[in-house]
């Protein structure tokens, strides 16, 4: 697919996407947003894919955030569009419709703890590092940091976060349930591998319910997202999947998902 910036690899159904501007410890520049736009896309569409890991390359970052450099250079007009664009990443790759895994391999900084937080599972390195640093620069984060860490964490500690711009260890950061996970760094990757393999096992289309039901719930009252629960597993009960997960219980042995 020709990117400068990202490198990605389909395998066995798990798509790899490796953020791959490790001299610039992987910062997210605008060609490196529109790279990840456009592969998200393409895997939303894809077939063939039904869990994707996000990571970064080289030993030291996932993404240290956006790119400082074409950030100094906004004004009010190109700033929002800017986020706007980085926030529409973030939703796509929330809503991608099959399980996006985050193996944070190091710095998860500003939009890197963004990217992170937007993917649905976090695997970190004990080595890695979390934060929003954006207030050191006397900006926010501006890709969903102050809407997903408040509601990821307690709203205090996103404050504490946001407000002090400090790093946390990965420990810290398991603590707080902004990661699920640490992995000893040089076993990472494995993990990330293991629980796609998992997951690959999974109903496609429950996997996806799930999501949904998720995500969209979580936008609505109380009472309206226990009906949209229920609206959602009345339309998967009639699928083949339902039927054979159900019915391979029934007969003791393991079921054969197609995703339909
Ligand atoms: N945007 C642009 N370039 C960045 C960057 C970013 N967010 N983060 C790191 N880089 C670049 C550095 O400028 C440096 O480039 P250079 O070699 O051309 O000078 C290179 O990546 C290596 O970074 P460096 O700071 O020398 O590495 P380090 O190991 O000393 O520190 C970090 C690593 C992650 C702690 C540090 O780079 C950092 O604080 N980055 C910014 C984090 C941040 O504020 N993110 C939020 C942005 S909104």
């Amino acid at each position: 697919m020709g990117y400068n910036n990202i490198l990605y690899e389909l395998k066995d159904g798990i798509g790899l996407v490796t953020i791959n501007r490790p001299d610039k410890m992987n910062a997210l520049n605008d060609e490196t947003i529109n790279e990840l736009n456009d592969v998200t896309g393409r895997i939303k569409l894809d077939e063939r894919v039904w869990v994707v890991i996000i990571t970064g390359a080289g030993e030291k970052a996932f993404v240290a955030g956006a790119d400082i450099r074409e950030l100094s250079q906004l004004n009010a007009q190109t700033a929002e569009a800017k986020m706007l664009k980085g926030q529409e990443l973030n939703n796509r790759i929330e809503n991608l419709g099959k399980p996006v895994i985050a193996a944070i391999n190091g710095f998860a900084l500003g939009g890197g703890c963004e990217l992170a937080m937007a993917c649905h599972i976090r695997l970190a390195a004990d080595t890695a590092k979390l934060g929003q640093p954006e207030i050191n620069l006397g900006i926010i984060p501006g890709y969903g940091g102050t809407q997903r860490l408040s509601r990821l964490v307690s709203r205090g500690k996103a404050l504490e976060l946001l407000l002090s711009g400090d790093n946390i260890t990965a420990q810290e950061a398991y603590r707080i349930g902004l990661v699920d996970s640490i992995h000893p760094r040089e076993q990472l990757m494995k993990a990330a591998f293991n629980l796609a393999a998992k997951l690959l096992r999974k109903s496609p289309l429950a996997t996806k319910a799930i999501i949904e039901a998720v995500n969209d719930g979580l936008k609505k009252p109380f009472s309206e997202a226990l009906k949209l629960e229920a609206n959602i597993f009345s339309i998967l009960i009639e699928t083949e999947d339902a039927r054979e997960g159900l019915k391979a219980f029934l007969e003791k042995r393991q079921p054969n998902f197609q995703g339909k």
